[in-house]
């Protein structure tokens, strides 16, 4: 990924003084990941969509963007909640310099094609944990009708007729491609079939949602959903559900610190792999309606995980969950399938004294007696978060750089962990900058 990145972000950085166990509790944000997919549905809507449970973060603002860009009203209500009015959009562009901050931007296809009846998408280009193309996408709006032609880095789709239903296979399970075709089909012509489909939380929340606004769809939740096209769907209210991503992240820093942490407005059912793999590493996980609490054990034990489509331990906590191994007692072994490149917080974490193996897609992390801060620098989101988690359990200070990678999915991340009792500080970095290169820059 690309991202237009400022100086000012390269010199941003979080100062973290590691050691203390933390404690107390967190209240987790709206779903980027749920989020992102149900801006994109306002496009479908023939009305205003008022959300909530929207979290601030760079990739929601981009969506925005990306949607305003389109023709759409995009604003705030006088409690903050976000509408999105379509009616008037009137241009079904995606452009490169929105597209390439943010490769979800891809959503839009699906939408704008079965809403306008063609569309020009930017392709979203490569991201530090793989190539993530998007031909699971193009082939089942094929399917559906589309012509699809790439050219000049961008996707056109055509469907003069509209698009008809269709039965799709997925060769593998793609989150974004089974929301961006489910999207497609609410207003094609007929019955649409999706097997090997996505069943994470967020389509779900999704699907919930397209059906409060007038959509036909069944099986979602399973891997083989059912969508009837309609003519139309309205407006309406919807809600994002909560991160669980998030939420797990906190977790997972009240265990490698020794703490206890309990996160508020969780949903415990949508993390049943990885607290399933908290208890078997012996720590101690309560759960409530929307609650979940996670105490560490004296010593963690060691574990085998395998990343895997929803409900499997999802590849999004791979790496914070490797941290927690890096102070475990024995060996873990972590396996990826997911993403091809996805370790790249392993030699960081070494720098902090982790002893860590790489094996194609399996990490062998043998455990020990501590970590010791340093400077590292983060390569994407999740990573970011390993390194912060590791940097909260090890002894003395770690600065982390390019922090940029962090925000686009932990909302507040400082403030939240300051609650827990961290000693986390961000530093503008501007400090090291010659006036002139910053005035430069601004
Ligand atoms: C979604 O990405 C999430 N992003 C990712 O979260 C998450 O890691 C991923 O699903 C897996 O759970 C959003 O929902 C915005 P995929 P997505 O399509 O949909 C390959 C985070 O940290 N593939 O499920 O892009 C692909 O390369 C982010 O919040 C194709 O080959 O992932 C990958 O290896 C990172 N062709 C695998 O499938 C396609 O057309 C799964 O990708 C589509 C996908």
């Amino acid at each position: 990924m690309h991202a237009a990145v400022s100086v000012r972000d390269l010199m941003e950085s979080i100062i973290i003084h590691g050691g203390k166990p933390l404690t107390g509790s967190v209240e987790t944000s709206g779903a980027k990941n749920a989020a992102l997919p149900l801006l994109a549905a306002a496009i479908l809507a023939d009305g205003p969509v008022i959300y909530s449970g929207i979290p601030h973060l760079k990739d929601i603002t981009t969506m925005m963007t990306l949607i305003a860009h389109q023709g759409a009203e995009v604003t705030f209500d006088d409690q903050s909640r976000l509408h999105i009015d379509s009616r008037t959009a009137d241009r079904p562009i995606a452009p490169y310099e929105l597209v390439k901050t943010m490769r979800a931007s891809a959503l839009v296809l699906g939408p704008l094609l079965t809403r306008f009846g063609h569309a020009k998408v930017s392709l979203p280009g490569g991201c530090a944990i793989g190539a993530r193309p998007i031909d699971m996408h193009l082939k089942g709006l094929e399917a559906m009708g589309a012509i699809i032609t790439v050219e000049h880095g961008y996707i056109a789709a055509d469907a003069p007729n509209g698009l008809h239903g269709a039965r799709i296979v997925f060769d593998q399970v793609t989150v974004t491609g089974t929301e961006n075709l489910m999207m497609a089909a609410v207003l094609a012509k007929g019955e649409t079939v999706m097997e090997n489909a996505a069943a994470e939380p967020e389509v779900v929340n999704l699907a919930d949602s397209l059906r409060s606004l007038g959509a036909k769809i069944e099986g979602d939740g399973t891997h083989r959903i059912v969508i009837q096209g309609v003519e139309r769907i309205s407006g309406g209210e919807i809600a994002a559900i909560p991160d669980r991503i998030e939420a797990a992240t906190y977790l997972a820093a009240g265990i490698i610190t020794g703490g206890d942490v309990t996160v508020t407005n969780s949903v415990p059912q949508d993390l049943e792999a990885f607290l399933a793999q908290v208890r078997i590493c012996g720590g101690v996980v309560e759960t409530g309606e929307d609650w979940i609490r996670c105490a560490a054990p004296t010593r963690l034990q060691a574990t085998d995980v395998s990343t895997m489509p929803h409900p499997g331990f999802p590849t999004d906590l791979q790496a914070q969950f490797m941290a927690m191994m890096c102070l475990a007692d024995g060996t873990s072994t972590i396996s990826e399938t997911i993403f091809e490149n996805r370790f790249m917080h392993v030699q960081e974490l070494v720098r902090m004294g982790a002893d860590i193996r790489l094996d194609g897609h399996l990490a062998i992390v043998r455990g020990v007696g501590k970590l010791s801060g340093a400077e590292v620098m983060a390569t994407d989101l999740r990573a970011s978060a390993s390194l912060v988690l590791a940097g909260l359990a090890a002894e003395g200070e770690t600065k982390i750089s390019r922090v940029y990678h962090i925000d686009r999915g932990y909302e507040r991340i400082e403030e939240k962990l300051r609650k827990l009792g961290a000693n986390i500080e961000r530093h503008s970095g501007s400090e090291q900058m010659i006036p002139q290169v910053l005035n430069f820059h601004g």
